[in-house]
């Protein structure tokens, strides 16, 4: 099958065959018609994570997808071939930009009937992402104030959504061009961050999403009421993630050094710091896809992409002025 293959660290992806993935009994082998481009995808091709994710050469990129199964293992039980399916797959399987994947079922689900192949594919990274951060890790109620910093990016856009749905007050960090865009998709007060500074403006925040660089993690502490959460996506990695690795002492230790100035400084202001790493989910998948069939949530597409120039998608995404996601076309 053809696919885009990382041979060495930041070198350059290369567009070539690869054979076709084998299926275990509880495998489901996806035709992949759809891949959503992500930040991740350069960060694993320049090798920023092979410490913590020891990908064996020559890897196949690629974080999300939608598609058809094709075939599934013996001990399959919810999918059958036919079915559209949507997933991010284990950080371990990945390789998404290619004809064809095997994904557990565990991380499978059914796409959203009201979706297109390409919006389904834009999805899960970011949704699971939002979801973790927002449901399981913050349990963000009604009437809670969230900020979520860089609110027209792939993860911005699915979490104003979704902390709207829940019935959160939100903030968001933007650039002008974008406020209409972060207004339609429901945050309630928009900080320009061209021109003003939201660390100056917000107060008695019960939750923060960081996305952004250390800078802006600092600054949001002061806009978080004591007891409230600091969650970020974009590190530093805490000794927890380290754990849940399953990682050794060492690392643990790596860990609980990177993040022990953020953790001391939010120890001073009362409020409690996490970092997140999402995981694969085709149950959560299953629950975003209710929400987005309900129409509370709806995917926000920048630019699709062929296949042939997945290296292009990828190098607009590396801009960091995407609104929304990008995503290839595979099939
Ligand atoms: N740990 C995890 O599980 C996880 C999961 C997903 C993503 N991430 C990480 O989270 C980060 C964001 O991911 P993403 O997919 O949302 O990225 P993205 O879509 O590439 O983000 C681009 C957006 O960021 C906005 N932006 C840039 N600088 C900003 C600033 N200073 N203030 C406010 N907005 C700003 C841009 O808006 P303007 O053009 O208006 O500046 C643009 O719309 C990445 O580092 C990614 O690797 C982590």
């Amino acid at each position: 099958m053809k696919a885009f293959i990382v041979d060495r660290y930041k070198g350059k992806l290369r567009f070539g065959d690869m054979p076709d993935p084998e299926i275990r009994d509880h495998d489901v082998l996806v035709q992949i018609y759809a891949a959503g481009v992500n930040p991740l995808d350069s960060k694993i091709r320049d090798g920023e994570f092979k410490l913590i994710l020891p990908y064996r050469l020559p890897l196949i990129l690629g974080n999300e997808l939608a598609g058809v199964v094709i075939r599934v293992g013996s001990r399959v039980r919810r999918f059958k071939p036919g079915d559209e399916v949507y997933a991010r797959p284990d950080k371990n399987r990945i390789g998404t930009f290619a004809e064809f994947i095997a994904v557990s079922e565990d991380d499978l689900a059914i796409k959203p009937k009201s979706l297109t192949m390409e919006e389904a594919a834009s999805i899960p990274l970011v949704g699971l992402a939002a979801w973790q951060a927002l449901i399981e890790k913050a349990k963000l109620k009604k009437g809670q104030k969230v900020l979520i910093q860089a609110g027209s990016g792939g993860v911005g856009t699915f979490a104003i959504q979704l902390a709207k749905h829940v019935g959160a007050i939100v903030a968001t960090t933007t650039s002008t061009a974008n406020i209409d865009l972060v207004r339609r998709l429901g945050a309630d007060s928009v900080i320009d961050y061209k021109k003003d500074s939201f660390e100056e403006i917000l107060r008695d925040c019960d939750v923060v999403l960081n996305s952004l660089d250390g800078e802006t993690l600092k600054k949001s502490l002061r806009v978080l009421k004591p007891g409230g959460k600091l969650i970020s996506i974009s590190g530093p990695p805490d000794p927890e993630f380290a754990r849940y690795l399953g990682l050794s002492r060492i690392f643990e230790m790596v860990m609980r050094l990177l993040s022990f100035r953020i953790r001391r400084q939010a120890k001073r202001h009362q409020v409690h710091y996490s970092f997140l790493f999402m995981r694969a989910s085709g149950d959560q998948l299953r629950q975003i896809g209710s929400l987005i069939e309900t129409g509370a949530i709806r995917p926000v597409l920048d630019r699709v992409f062929p296949f042939e120039l997945t290296k292009e998608a990828m190098a607009y995404v590396e801009t960091g002025r995407v609104k929304g996601k990008v995503v290839i076309t595979i099939k």
